[in-house]
C-alpha cells in the first residue's frame, strides 16, 4: 500500500495584514452580504471577485422557496463575471458571511463543494489560479488556488 499526504499552504492573516487590494475586496464581499436574498436560512453570504482588468464583481446568495433553485454567492458572482466579462480571468475571490444573528461568522467561512468545483473550472478555463480569501472575525484564510480547496477533483481532462 502507498500512502499519499497532500499538504496545502494556507495563510492565516488579520485584516490589518491585508494589502490594499485585498482589503478592498474584503470590503466589497462584506457589503455584498447586505444584498443577499436569504429569507429561509437567514445566512447572508457575499462574494467579491477581482478580474484581470481590475473590475470587481460581487454576488450574494439568492434563495428560493423551492430550496434547490437558489444559488450560492460564489456561483452567482462567478457565473455573472464569466458571462459579462468572458475574456477576463478571475484573479481573486473573497467571501464573507453573516449568520442568523446578523454578525459576521467568527470562523473563516468555507465555500460549499459545488462552488469549489465551479472555481476550479474557472481556473482551468482561464489558465489562472484564483487567490481565495475566506473571511472570519477571528482571521482570514488565504489560499493560492481553488484547487487547494479541492485537491482531488474532477475536471475536463477526464472527459
Ligand atoms: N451559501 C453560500 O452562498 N455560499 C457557500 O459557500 C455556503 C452556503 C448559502 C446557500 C444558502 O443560501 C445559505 O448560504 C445557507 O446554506
Amino acid at each position: 500500500m502507498k500512502h499519499l499526504n497532500i499538504d496545502i499552504p494556507v495563510d492565516f492573516k488579520q485584516e490589518d495584514e491585508l494589502d490594499e487590494q485585498e482589503r478592498k475586496l474584503l470590503t466589497e464581499a462584506k457589503e455584498a452580504t447586505h444584498r443577499s436574498y436569504s429569507p429561509y436560512s437567514h445566512f447572508s453570504v457575499g462574494a467579491a471577485l477581482l478580474l484581470d482588468n481590475g473590475t470587481i464583481v460581487c454576488g450574494s446568495n439568492q434563495e428560493n422557496s423551492a430550496f434547490p433553485s437558489g444559488l450560492c454567492a460564489e456561483r452567482t458572482a462567478l457565473f455573472y463575471a464569466n458571462s459579462r466579462y468572458p475574456d477576463h480571468a478571475v484573479k481573486a475571490l473573497c467571501i464573507a458571511a453573516r449568520d442568523t444573528s446578523g454578525q459576521f461568522t467568527e470562523r473563516p467561512v468555507a465555500p460549499c463543494g459545488s462552488c469549489r468545483q465551479v472555481m476550479v473550472e474557472t481556473e482551468y478555463r482561464y489558465q489562472q489560479n484564483i487567490r481565495i480569501l475566506l473571511y472570519g472575525q477571528e482571521g482570514i484564510y488565504i489560499l493560492n488556488s481553488a484547487r487547494d480547496m479541492l485537491p482531488v477533483h474532477f475536471d475536463g481532462s477526464f472527459l
